[in-house]
């Protein structure tokens, strides 16, 4: 190499080194394809890890608020795709505590067994993969029976709402919701076309395809806030900052309080029934 070139390497190298976290596996990095094959880090791959690192912090400081700081908790993942949150998770939290457990729930037969491979390969072995998908994890026989921390990082459609099912099920401690697009309301609300509310200018929300889907999300998302608060918790909504690659940036972090907000459970009943999505109550939004 000639001077030009060590001083461009070593350059690079001090890069990395001020974006790295003490101890940070940077096999699991290259794998992830944060970085590359040489161990570079890009414009795009220094964005994608701020974005993980974002991310990471918040559901950090939840999982030091559990008892010996989260050193023995279990974390599930719904739709954990690469399971790059689980992997980051288990690098920078669970791995140097030597303790706690991390599980990923997948339907994708591949991606869970690329999963299970890097885990074996980077010896992190309190991480498991399920094959099965979020509606059949609360009975699964691999999972315990409490969770302290459950995750649902864009889990397609109704995935979201499997995750939360599995962590009112698992009494779990927190909830870390990004949802995804979903599509169960809109498809209601298209076929009731909102009954009540149908006569009203506030029918106006959904009369273009697209409105009736942007709406159903939201109305959605607003659902499920209601019924975590009906069932025990307490809700914040804010935007996962940084994350300008998808549209889809909602942040629901739900925290167990054990207090069931009665008027938050008539409120949940009265937007179902005003939006003529009733039938949620039997399957989506049964009253605890
Ligand atoms: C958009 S990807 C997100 C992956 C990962 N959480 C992330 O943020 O990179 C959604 C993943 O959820 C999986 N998935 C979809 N429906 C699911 C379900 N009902 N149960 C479990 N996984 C599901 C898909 O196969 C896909 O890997």
């Amino acid at each position: 190499m000639n001077g030009k070139a060590v001083a461009k390497a070593s350059k690079a190298e001090a890069e990395l080194q001020e974006v790295l976290r003490p101890g940070q596996s940077i096999e699991l990095l290259k794998e992830l394809h944060i970085l590359t094959r040489e161990g570079r880090l890009n414009q795009d791959s220094r964005r994608k890890l701020k974005q993980v690192y974002h991310l990471f912090q918040f559901i950090e400081k939840l999982l030091l608020e559990l008892p010996e700081e989260g050193t023995h908790a279990s974390l599930a993942d719904h739709g954990a795709g690469k399971s790059y949150l689980g992997f980051i998770l288990y690098d920078l939290f669970f791995g140097p505590r030597g303790g706690g457990r991390v599980y990923g729930i997948e339907t994708r037969a591949e991606l869970v067994d690329k999963s299970r491979a890097l885990a074996k390969r980077l010896g992190f072995d309190r991480m498991a993969f399920l094959n099965i998908s979020a509606a059949e994890s609360a009975d699964a026989a691999e999972l315990p029976a409490q969770i302290d921390v459950v995750t649902a990082l864009h889990a397609c459609d109704t995935a979201t709402d499997d995750a939360i099912a599995f962590g009112l099920a698992k009494q779990a401690r927190f909830m870390v919701l990004v949802p995804c697009c979903q599509a169960e309301v809109a498809a209601c609300l298209r076929q009731t076309k909102a009954l009540s509310l149908s006569r009203t200018p506030l029918a106006e929300l959904w009369r273009h395809p697209l409105h009736t889907r942007e709406i159903g999300s939201q109305l959605t998302n607003v659902l499920r806030c209601l019924y975590l608060e009906a069932n025990g918790y307490q809700v914040t909504v804010t935007e996962l900052v940084g994350w300008e690659h998808s549209l889809k940036n909602e942040l629901i972090i739900a925290r167990r309080t054990g207090q069931r907000k009665a008027s938050a459970a008539g409120r949940l009943q009265e937007l179902l029934a005003q939006f003529g999505l009733e039938s949620l109550l039997e399957t989506r939004f049964r009253p605890g």
